[in-house]
């Protein structure tokens, strides 16, 4: 008996940082980039081991409980009422970049939660592991809510003070307006998105950024507000952008929201290049994705322009181009 769950890497189309300060932020998932968890069960005595295969680690839940793949597993099986889990094997595969704002530890924990769920909720796992019958057969599947609450909780320890958003977009699989006051928000595209999705290279964890702005808005709390809220705006012009169909529209609010995002301190010289490489290619708008100071940048494309436009980005040092649509 085996089961797998996957879960997506994701993209900021707009609103990153402020979101964090309860402005609205758009992100999509992006569907060909995924984690993928697979759950067997384990050599008798060996407990819960992890295998995280791309990290080249391997965990034993007993020994490091404070690892954040160790905390996600002891929290799902506290949410789904499994004390004792018994002898089970997780082997984690990503092909999304760590600390590259694509939303990995996202994606690891929502798989991770989601393989164990229906681990245990597959009758004959659920009957000889979970040890009480009565309680297996009732046993429903977790929510995607509640998949992304327990999500959220692991985000919290790779970020810090993480705006929900990631583990949001991941967990629903569809591209999002976020609030932290509101959650997600229903939102439609007007028509399918073409973006250049490309990589510095340069590891940039997500929880330096954003604790370098919170020292900055600390320090100088009126500036950082009217940024935060210029950043809005430019999310509230996306957004009816994205809603009406009007591509040309949506490039100039990305365009904007970098400007922006420079001015927050979270650009770089590699980011800045390439977003300048994009838009001399022919892209509509490009824009850095996610914490910022390496990682990935986007550029809005259209059919005609998205070959040209990922070669650019390689020309001018991107380590991956990814062309991906977004529905
Ligand atoms: C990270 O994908 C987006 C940030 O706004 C952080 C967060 O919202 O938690 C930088």
């Amino acid at each position: 008996m085996r089961i797998q769950a996957s879960a997506p890497g994701k993209v900021i189309l707009l609103g990153e940082h402020a979101v964090v300060y309860g402005r609205p932020a758009i992100a999509a998932p992006l569907s060909g980039l995924r984690a993928t968890v697979t759950v067997e069960p384990g050599r008798p005595g060996s407990g819960v081991v992890i295998e995280a295969r791309d990290l080249g680690r391997t965990l034993h839940t007993s020994q490091e409980p404070a690892d954040p793949l160790v905390v996600t597993v002891s929290n799902t099986l506290a949410r789904l009422g499994v004390p004792d889990p018994g002898d089970l094997h997780l082997t984690i595969a990503s092909d999304i970049p760590i600390a590259s704002g694509l939303g990995s530890g996202a994606a690891v924990a929502v798989a991770t939660i989601r393989a164990l769920d229906a681990w245990f909720t597959e009758l004959p796992n659920a009957e000889a592991l979970a040890g009480s019958r009565l309680k297996a057969r009732l046993r429903k599947q977790l929510t995607d809510a509640e998949v992304s609450a327990l999500a959220y909780e692991t985000e919290v320890l790779h970020h810090g003070t993480p705006s929900g958003i990631d583990n949001s977009v991941v967990t629903y699989e569809r591209p999002i307006v976020f609030t932290r006051a509101r959650g997600v928000e229903p939102f439609s595209l007007g028509r399918p998105l073409t973006l250049v999705v490309g990589d510095t290279g340069i590891a940039s964890p997500t929880r330096e950024t954003v604790g370098d702005v919170r020292r900055a808005w600390q320090a100088d709390p009126a500036r950082y507000e009217a940024l935060f809220d210029a950043v809005a705006e430019t999310v509230q012009a996306g957004r009816t952008a994205i809603e009406r169909g009007d591509v040309p529209a949506l490039g100039a609010a990305m365009r904007r929201d970098h400007a922006l995002l420079q001015e927050l301190g979270v650009s770089c010289p590699e980011l800045d290049r390439l977003v300048a490489a994009a838009e001399e290619a022919g892209a509509l708008g490009a824009k850095l994705a996610g914490g910022g100071r390496g990682g990935n940048m986007i550029a809005l494309v259209t059919g005609e322009t998205a070959d040209r436009v990922a070669a650019a980005l390689r020309a001018a040092g991107a380590r991956r181009a990814l062309v991906s649509e977004i529905f």
